[in-house]
């Protein structure tokens, strides 16, 4: 079993989106073996589901959200294989909390794994307009399924 936490800032737009994607790929793929969760670093909208917009962007694309958001937690850290932050702002709030420097080598940029723009922040839509959602779902799901297959595709076969 591999978790595999999306972290932003608000986990509201971004990092439930990104969820959403992984968990319904994974489930095209028939692979059982992986656990996805999202959070926000910051508690402005704890307890909130998906923002509207983003909901409705993501359903045109096939894909129900649901999540409660909640705020990143040190122990975080330690339950997580691999901790995906959005944008470069998500990793400098991340390397505040005790146990990040101990677990840096499972944190990365989602985007890392963009083959397209390799290393670039996920831009964040929350004050955009409505074709920002649709950039931000296009930007997230190819990096998503190319951090499956360089990461999670080989361990899925191997069980
Ligand atoms: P997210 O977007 O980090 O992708 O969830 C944001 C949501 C809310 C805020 C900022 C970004 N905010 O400032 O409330």
């Amino acid at each position: 079993m591999k978790k595999v936490l999306f972290v932003c800032l608000g986990n509201i737009c971004r990092s439930p989106l990104a969820e959403g994607v992984l968990k319904n790929y994974l489930l095209t793929k028939g692979n059982r073996f992986v656990e996805v969760d999202s959070c926000g670093t910051s508690r402005y909208h704890t307890g909130e589901q998906p923002d509207p917009r983003t909901r409705k962007n993501a359903e045109q694309n096939g894909i129900v959200l649901s999540h409660q958001a909640r705020q990143l937690e040190d122990k975080d850290f330690i339950e997580f294989d691999f901790l995906l932050a959005m944008d470069n702002s998500n990793l400098n709030n991340m390397r505040k909390l005790r146990s990040f420097e101990q677990n840096r080598s499972k944190v990365s940029l989602l985007r890392d794994f963009d083959p397209q723009n390799p290393g670039a922040d996920v831009p964040d839509p929350y004050f955009g307009g409505d074709r920002g959602f649709q950039e931000v779902f296009e930007i997230v799901e190819r990096s998503v399924i190319s951090f499956y297959s360089e990461k999670l595709e080989s361990i899925f076969r191997s069980y």
